[in-house]
């Protein structure tokens, strides 16, 4: 491609996003506002779900990712789902982990597109393992969240959000050596009758519930085993950042914090 067939339309598209950011930015200017050179080292590629990057993601296509997440995208959680980067992350960990002896827990569910993902990413069937899913099924209970949580936005969960999905969950994972346990968390913890976890998803959006599966599962962690907290980062969700820093200072262990949000620990 010639230098100017590359160049000009990069210098329009360029000066069309300067003058669109402006024209929807202005009104937001003032005298401390500053101009700053951009920190990308080339385009954006990947641009979604709070987390903007010119970093190499080309995960995203590999067929093996590619597949899996077609499969967690097709329980259709939400119109115009795309959260490739979280679902890859859950897929990695659980393909770390996949050779410990030790079962796979999910501890929020909705209509099981992480879980949908893992299954086919890492061959579950093949591995001997069952996996437990715990959710309501049925929405989350806002009576659960705190005076804090209310604050900080997390009653945004209630009301529509994440209703009657169970008969979609079941069909979604039937073939799969999977447990579906339906009802509120921590009440149905002890229907998860394994006692040797490898890997364990926590994502019920609210303080209670999330530390009570985890401190319900640790002592089940197996060693190398691995909790991946779906909120961890985020802004709205900072009592459950906390609440797990503090859980993880009792336990003697670090969470490492992604860019996508997500929060990991190993098991020592
Ligand atoms: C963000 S969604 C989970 C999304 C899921 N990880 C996925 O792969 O798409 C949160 C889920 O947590 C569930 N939930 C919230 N609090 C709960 C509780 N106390 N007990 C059981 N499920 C709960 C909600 O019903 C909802 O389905």
């Amino acid at each position: 491609m010639s230098f100017l067939k590359k160049t000009i339309p990069y210098s329009v598209r360029s000066l069309y996003n300067k003058v669109n950011w402006f024209k929807n930015h202005f009104t937001e200017i003032n005298k401390f506002s500053e101009l700053k050179s951009t920190h990308y080292n080339g385009p954006v590629t990947y641009d979604t779900d709070g987390l903007t990057t010119s970093n190499n993601c080309d995960f995203i296509s590999e067929p093996r990712f590619a597949k899996a997440y077609k499969a967690a995208a097709g329980t259709k959680p939400w119109l115009g789902f795309t959260l490739q980067w979280r679902v890859y992350v859950v897929c990695w960990l659980a393909d770390y982990v996949k050779n410990l002896g030790g079962d796979y827990v999910e501890c929020g569910v909705n209509t099981g597109a992480y879980s949908r993902a893992i299954v086919d990413y890492i061959n579950f069937n093949s591995l001997g393992k069952r996996f437990y899913l715990l959710d309501t099924f049925e929405g989350f209970p806002e009576w659960q969240i705190s005076e804090a949580e209310y604050a900080a936005g997390i009653a945004m969960y209630g009301g529509d959000h994440y209703k009657d999905v169970y008969r979609r969950v079941v069909e979604t994972f039937a073939g799969f050596p999977v447990e579906i346990i339906k009802g509120i968390v921590p009440d149905i913890l002890v229907k998860c009758y394994s006692d040797s976890i490898a890997f364990l998803s926590i994502d019920m959006n609210a303080v209670a519930p999330e530390i009570a599966a985890a401190e319900f599962f640790w002592p089940k962690l197996v060693s190398g085993g691995v909790m991946v907290l779906d909120d961890y980062g985020f802004p709205r969700h900072i009592n459950q950042k906390l609440a797990f820093d503090n859980f993880a200072t009792q336990k003697g262990v670090n969470i490492l914090c992604l860019p996508t949000g997500q929060g990991v620990l190993f098991k020592e």
